[in-house]
């Protein structure tokens, strides 16, 4: 009996140590393939050199990954040096025409515009035109009394009379509204063909070699349940949700939309349910010749559709859950990074939500990245926030994430010394390859609400999910530039940036001339209160609902995004309706950014951040 047991007990002990073995291996092998998978397109920006990468890197713990896909025998994907070499030759970029070619055989019928209403002319002799829900009757006095005029505008009157106009807008009415309710908000869905959504889900493996996407798009995009391991989420609806899942989210959350239309003649806007970031990911790093054949195909499709002729497809628009960078290849080599989708003639015309954003473009516009929560209902969403207000925090700050030693002009290096130097004040998560610790969202989320401040350098692009996991967490986020945030949610987050975040300069930290922790310090403890509110009270906007149920009263980022973009829109159709031309986006809008945000294009206190070295080589 006692002999029996022992033997029982060594076996056990011995099996323990088998598992710790092969996980260690398992580890390993994850850790040293995943290190190779940082696929770089270098672009330089202000002093410093910024890498937009996939960010399907772990560095700082936002993919945890799926172990059993991982091939290490791939090679190291080679880094681009774009706009170092001036004595390179700028050559054009192809014109959209030529790269058209191969999807172009089917030659599609013309758009016919109808931007401007023309007044139909009455019984009564007087024209009639609707704007918005006014009814402009131009005519003669007589004539327009009896159409039934409620109103005359004398002013007008009298300034068409010195002007010698004949006929002369005299007055106005309002058009006879019916309540409803969803009157202005109507989207229409576009059905597109399988190739560009359902078929890429179901072959979900192709999406990434690393990464198995298949895991991360359970629950309508959301990922798979998290357990409250370290008893960090205190209310339901947490998962691990993929970054780059966005475009799912999206489209299951369009699904709940409380103003969804058959008829797309009563539609403010009109969406392209395309898994955008999805499809390019399959050919980022292989097959780069195939990254532009979902775009090409797309838009071919889009043109020759009825819905597109109304506007030009200026109403239309759809999600791209990754950088915009994924989409606006900078040179003319289809073998560097990203593809065109953001840069052809009919992309240009529509509004596409991205998860960071040109600062330099008008057709892309940033929306919140995913975060872990997802709540079915709003009692979820008050009672984590209620969490929040009391939580205690024991660190001044707090920085999860890995240095960039490849990056030249990288602040991470700098952050990481500052924080350990500031030995009690700052936690330091490191999500380098060998200790994963970020790849588990509770281990970012407990670090997060345990501290006041959120350290949110750039990484290989200005911004990175982190910042929003921190914001979830009642944790005030610390940017070094306004890239990271302030120019790209303005949809999101509040225009006066200092209610809810820090800024300190990057390059006040590369000449080593701040310290982050004295700067911290120096914040009013009232202040530090009132921002902390401020982030709490934010939370709503930036989370993603889950799609398979509706929050009662609260908006979420969803909501928000399409109230953004069905104000876009309107803008753009009042202008059509006026004669105008909308803008098209080119790549002469150094300033968008400002314009976007400030509305003026005059001398700004960031300029130097967004000073460019290089031009986009735009069709
Ligand atoms: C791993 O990648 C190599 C090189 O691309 C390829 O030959 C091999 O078939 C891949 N293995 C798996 C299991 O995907
Ligand atoms: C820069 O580009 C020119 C022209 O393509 C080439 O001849 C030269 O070798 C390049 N220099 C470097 C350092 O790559
Ligand atoms: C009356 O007409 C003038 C000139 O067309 C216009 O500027 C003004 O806004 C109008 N007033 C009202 C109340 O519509
Ligand atoms: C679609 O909406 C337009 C504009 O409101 C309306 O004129 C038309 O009759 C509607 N079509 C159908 C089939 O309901
Ligand atoms: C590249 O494309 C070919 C043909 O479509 C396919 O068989 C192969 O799996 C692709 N490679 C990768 C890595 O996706
Ligand atoms: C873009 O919109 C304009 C109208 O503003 C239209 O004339 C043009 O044809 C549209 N472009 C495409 C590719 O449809
Ligand atoms: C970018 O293009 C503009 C207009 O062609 C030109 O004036 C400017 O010098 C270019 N800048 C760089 C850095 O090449």
């Amino acid at each position: 009996m006692q002999q029996k047991s022992s033997n029982g007990r060594k076996q056990f002990w011995f099996a323990i140590l088998i598992i710790l073995l092969l996980s260690l291996i398992l580890l390993h092998f994850n850790s040293s393939a995943l290190i190779r998978r940082r696929d770089i397109i270098q672009s330089s920006v202000s002093n410093s050199l910024y890498f937009v990468n996939t960010r399907i890197d772990i560095e700082d713990g936002v993919e945890p990954v799926n172990r059993l896909s991982v091939n290490d025998t791939r090679v190291e994907p080679e880094i681009l040096t774009l706009g170092k070499n001036t004595s390179e030759p700028v050559v054009p970029f192809p014109s959209i025409e030529n790269g058209m070619k191969h999807v172009e055989e089917n030659v599609i019928e013309p758009v016919s515009p109808i931007p401007v209403i023309k007044s139909p002319v009455t019984d009564n002799g007087v024209e009639m035109e609707h704007v918005d829900d006014l009814v402009v009757i131009k005519g003669d006095l007589k004539d327009v009394k009896a159409n039934g005029v409620q109103s005359v505008n004398e002013t007008s009157i009298l300034k068409n009379k010195e002007e010698h106009v004949d006929k002369v807008v005299v007055a106005e009415k309002r058009r006879q509204v019916v309540s409803d309710p969803c009157s202005g908000k109507y989207v229409y869905v576009h059905i597109i063909p399988r190739r560009f959504n359902a078929d890429i889900i179901r072959e979900c493996r192709a999406i990434n070699v690393w990464t198995d996407m298949c895991y991360y798009l359970a629950n309508a995009g959301l990922g798979p349940t998290l357990e409250n391991s370290q008893g960090v989420f205190h209310s339901k609806g947490w998962f691990a949700t993929d970054q780059f899942a966005l475009e799912v989210i999206f489209n299951n959350r369009m699904k709940q939309y409380k103003c969804l239309t058959t008829n797309s003649s009563m539609a403010s806007a009109i969406f392209i349910p395309f898994f955008a970031g999805l499809d390019v990911s399959r050919y980022l790093w292989f097959n780069t010749s195939m990254k532009n054949n979902g775009a090409f195909a797309l838009v071919k499709w889009l043109r020759s559709r009825r819905e597109w002729k109304v506007m030009g497809g200026r109403d239309h628009f759809l999600v791209a859950g990754r950088i915009a960078w994924d989409f606006r290849r900078l040179t003319t080599k289809e073998s560097d990074w990203g593809n065109n989708l953001l840069a052809l003639p009919e992309t240009r015309n529509m509004t596409t939500l991205v998860i960071e954003s040109s600062p330099w473009h008008s057709n892309d516009f940033a929306i919140p990245y995913p975060t872990y929560f997802h709540p079915s209902c709003d009692q979820d969403v008050f009672q984590w926030q209620d969490r929040m207000r009391r939580q205690r925090k024991h660190n001044l700050f707090s920085f999860a994430g890995a240095p960039r030693p490849n990056l030249k002009g990288s602040i991470r290096n700098q952050i990481i010394e500052q924080c350990i130097a500031s030995k009690s004040k700052c936690r330091f998560l490191a999500c380098t390859e060998k200790r994963n610790k970020c790849l588990d969202p509770s281990n970012l989320m407990k670090m997060f609400q345990n501290s006041v401040f959120c350290l949110q350098p750039p990484g290989d692009s200005y911004t990175r999910r982190s910042a929003f996991d921190s914001i979830l967490a009642g944790c005030i986020p610390v940017f070094f530039h306004p890239g990271s945030a302030y120019v790209q949610y303005g949809w999101h987050l509040p225009q006066d940036y200092k209610k809810y975040s820090v800024l300190i300069p990057e390059d006040k930290i590369r000449d080593g001339t701040i310290s982050i922790e004295t700067e911290l310090q120096k914040i009013p403890r009232e202040e530090v209160r009132a921002m902390r509110e401020t982030v709490i009270s934010l939370i709503p906007k930036l989370i993603y609902a889950d799609p398979r149920s509706k929050l009662e009263t609260l908006e979420d980022a969803f909501d928000i995004a399409v109230k953004g973009v069905i104000e876009r829109v309107d803008g753009i159709r009042a202008q059509m309706r006026r004669g105008e031309n909308p803008e098209i986006d080119v790549d002469t809008q150094e300033n968008y950014w400002k314009y976007s945000l400030f509305g003026t294009v005059g001398e700004h206190e960031w300029d130097h951040f967004f000073f460019r070295t290089w031009n986009i080589t735009s069709p």
